[in-house]
């Protein structure tokens, strides 16, 4: 988050604008499609129209309803029927079948594709998938695409998804392609670096740069986008803007009609000044301001350049961080292989404790306990989370309970993660101490399922 994107937010709210439609959300309707026209531009969308709303699962849920109608056009009226479902990769977010079900498609029509060690959707599985769809008479509505993920960056590459698809509607002689979107909620940011942008960060030049060698493989697998149909993005992710900040845009505004319900047709009237309602096709008719104007100032003050410097020195970060796990020794990172900029690391906690455990799942997470326990005294110590089940390389054999910081500053040097990393070393001397004395409570935190 940044001064003026906040500033923006407030102001927005204290106008108290509702973008509903032109006639009370006067031009922040307009500025919603000049944020979701240049974010698409970046992708090479000449055509691109969207959606600002609260987060990314509403992103998804655009994308899917967008999905439907376009397989289903009787659907707007006549709700779904038939056999339906839709893909999504095994290591994307775990919304996605809470999607189906609210869209009444059922969660059960979600089919999570196996992912390989890269995190990606395996092609061979996708279309083992597709083919089993089709030969159950079932129509494949939606593709939702992982784009990068808060742990282990799972991304697909667009192209190779495209390759698949195109490949099996032609074999099959398909009357319909399923709906491709990239869950980019998260990845979005590094559109900054495709159509040469990549080459403007002088850094990145030099031979063997790590950070180079990382956002150009992140390039590479969104090379394919020109064959998606929409993305998602969400400001108050990695875009210094506050909550809430999402994006749904789309390649063209077909989803205007595909949104609606299915008594309404766009045509050009629509767009003509003061007309346009955006109530027709938005799950939403209160609307706030708020994220549209935070947005549009971070494009206009830090610009696809600042932004993809921002993400460069974050990248960076994750250099500097990892040296100093190297350097101190005292815990390994695990995800040397993530293209993002997060890093897990494992915690070894001394033997006389971890022999009485059967994993290392039970100390982990009183360690963790511990950890917030004092935060929430308001000792000022470092915030950094825990991963349960973590799949090192993405192996469901190999698994574990890890630790996990992600750099949100891009000024951070040596010493401040030598720092960090001290004081959470610290804090796992007195924890162990305790828990030999079995001074350590019971394990009362619910530890949710690793968010994706
Ligand atoms: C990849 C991905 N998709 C979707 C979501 C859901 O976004 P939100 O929490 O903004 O609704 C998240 C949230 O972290 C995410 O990481």
């Amino acid at each position: 988050m940044r001064p003026p994107t906040v500033a923006a937010a407030n102001l927005a709210n204290a106008y108290n604008i509702n973008s509903l439609m032109e006639a009370f959300g006067g031009e922040s309707l307009l500025v919603e499609q000049k944020v979701a026209r240049t974010l698409g531009k970046w992708v090479g969308w000449d055509q691109a129209m969207g959606i600002a709303c609260n987060g990314g699962k509403i992103t998804l849920m655009y994308a899917i309803r967008s999905a439907l109608s376009r397989l289903l056009p009787d659907s707007q009226c006549q709700g779904l029927t038939g056999e339906t479902v839709v893909f999504s990769s095994e290591g994307g977010h775990y919304c996605v079948e809470h999607i189906a079900s609210q869209l009444g498609l059922g969660s059960d029509n979600c089919w999570r594709v196996p992912s390989n060690n890269a995190g990606q959707m395996c092609p061979k599985a996708l279309l083992l998938l597709m083919e089993r769809a089709h030969a159950q008479g079932k129509k494949i509505a939606a593709i939702i695409c992982a784009g990068g993920t808060t742990i282990n960056f799972n991304c697909e590459d667009t192209r190779v998804i495209h390759e698949v698809v195109e490949g099996f509607v032609s074999r099959e002689a398909l009357s319909y392609r399923p709906y491709l979107h990239l869950d980019s909620v998260i990845g979005w940011v590094y559109f900054t670096l495709l159509q040469g942008g990549l080459k403007r960060l002088p850094a990145t030049q030099l031979p063997g740069n790590a950070v180079a060698q990382r956002l150009e493989a992140i390039c590479e697998r969104f090379s394919g986008l020109a064959h998606f149909d929409s993305f998602g993005v969400d400001f108050h992710k990695t875009g210094l803007c506050p909550y809430n900040n999402s994006y749904f845009v789309s390649q063209d505004r077909r989803f205007m009609d595909e949104l609606g319900d299915g008594k309404y047709r766009f045509s050009e009237r629509d767009f003509e000044p003061g007309q346009l309602r955006a109530y027709r096709y938005t799950f939403e008719n209160s609307r706030g301001a708020s994220g549209i104007l935070s947005s549009w100032v971070a494009l206009k003050k830090f610009g696809k350049q600042g932004l993809g410097a921002y993400i460069f020195r974050l990248q960076q970060g994750r250099e500097t961080l990892v040296a100093a796990i190297k350097r101190q020794a005292l815990f390994t990172q695990l995800n040397e292989k993530t293209l993002g900029h997060e890093v897990v690391f494992l915690i070894p906690f001394a033997s006389d404790l971890s022999s009485r455990c059967v994993t290392n799942d039970e100390l982990a997470k009183a360690f963790m306990q511990h950890c917030w326990q004092l935060t929430n005294t308001g000792v000022q110590f470092p915030l950094f989370s825990i991963v349960p089940n973590y799949r090192i390389n993405n192996d469901p054999a190999d698994v574990t309970t890890a630790f996990l910081l992600t750099p949100c500053h891009t000024e951070l040097t040596n010493d401040d993660w030598d720092w960090v990393l001290r004081q959470i070393a610290e804090q796992k001397v007195v924890f162990e101490t305790r828990y030999r004395q079995r001074q350590i409570s019971q394990v009362s935190e619910h530890f949710e399922r690793p968010i994706k």
